[in-house]
């Protein structure tokens, strides 16, 4: 696997892919790889001729300094899982490489609602910070593919908007992929790795409250739902900032469903420091 820290080497290494007309495929990260990028590695690999995953903790995108500093950084193991999973580039820039201008924001992302629900709401800037930097690596990596993974629902819904936004929607195919979890339905994620014995005993609580909203889930009121599943999680020692069944598409609340609209029970709690996110369609 090739690594390169510059955007300059990067893009002459692309040119010459591209006049061979290689497809490209890429995974932008944070590191702290686990199972679940490395299944999105595989989906680029099947579907295109070069496969790109980036690594960059993007400050921007925290608005908590202290869970910025507390990011999990394993550079060596994630090299080492990218070259057995068969990447071909790891693209690992610097602060320096990535925010040439500084960290200020030069231009305002307009992603409406999205900004002021859920994720939005309880972490101010956090969707504008994502948007710079994916703004960013996708101007430099231009891929055909693009690869994301369902856990983080906004998120997708957010790069969606902003591939739009930048005219990028007729170049770039956004590709979302299941949500991979640990064998006791703790979705997999980075934060994990900051969780002592106890809180990850107590983490897979979240998966089976959204599988029993799941099996809850009938024609009709549902408001109550929503409430007893957040109601569950503090019980059990979570502090949720929401737990909340909205339409899959939009995000909008929905208190009374047909049994038809599409839904999402979208989750984020925290167990003491860590914060946890997860998600279920509960109704494919
Ligand atoms: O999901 C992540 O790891 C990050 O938010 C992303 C998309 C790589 C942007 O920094």
């Amino acid at each position: 696997m090739i690594i390169l820290k510059k955007a300059t080497d990067l893009k002459k290494w692309l040119l010459a892919k591209k006049q061979l007309g290689a497809k490209i495929g890429f995974v932008p990260t944070m590191g702290a790889l686990h199972a679940g990028h490395i299944s999105l590695i595989k989906s680029s690999l099947s579907d295109n001729t070069i496969t790109i995953c980036s690594i960059f903790v993007n400050p921007t995108q925290f608005n908590d300094p202290s869970d910025f500093e507390k990011y999990p950084i394993t550079i060596e193991k994630d090299i080492e899982m990218l070259e057995q999973a068969g990447c071909h580039l790891l693209f690992l820039p610097s602060v320096k490489e990535m925010y040439p201008s500084g960290l200020q924001q030069t231009r305002q992302y307009e992603l409406g609602f999205l900004e002021i629900v859920f994720d939005g709401e309880f972490r101010p800037g956090h969707f504008q910070g994502v948007c710079m930097v994916v703004h960013n690596l996708l101007e430099r990596v231009m891929p055909d593919n693009l690869y994301l993974g369902q856990k983080d629902y906004q998120q997708c819904m957010v790069i969606t908007r902003l591939v739009e936004l930048i005219g990028l929607n007729r170049h770039i195919k956004i590709n979302i992929c299941p949500t991979l979890r640990e064998t006791d339905g703790l979705a997999m994620s980075s934060r994990n790795s900051r969780l002592n014995p106890s809180e990850r005993a107590l983490a897979p609580v979240i998966y089976q409250t959204m599988k029993w909203v799941k099996e809850e889930l009938k024609v009709g009121d549902i408001s109550s739902l929503s409430k007893a599943g957040a109601t569950e999680l503090t019980l059990k020692g979570f502090k949720p900032d929401y737990f909340s069944i909205v339409d899959a598409r939009t995000l909008l609340p929905v208190a009374f469903w047909d049994g038809e609209q599409k839904l999402v029970l979208l989750v984020a709690a925290f167990l003491n420091e860590v914060r946890l996110i997860d998600n279920l369609l509960l109704n494919e």
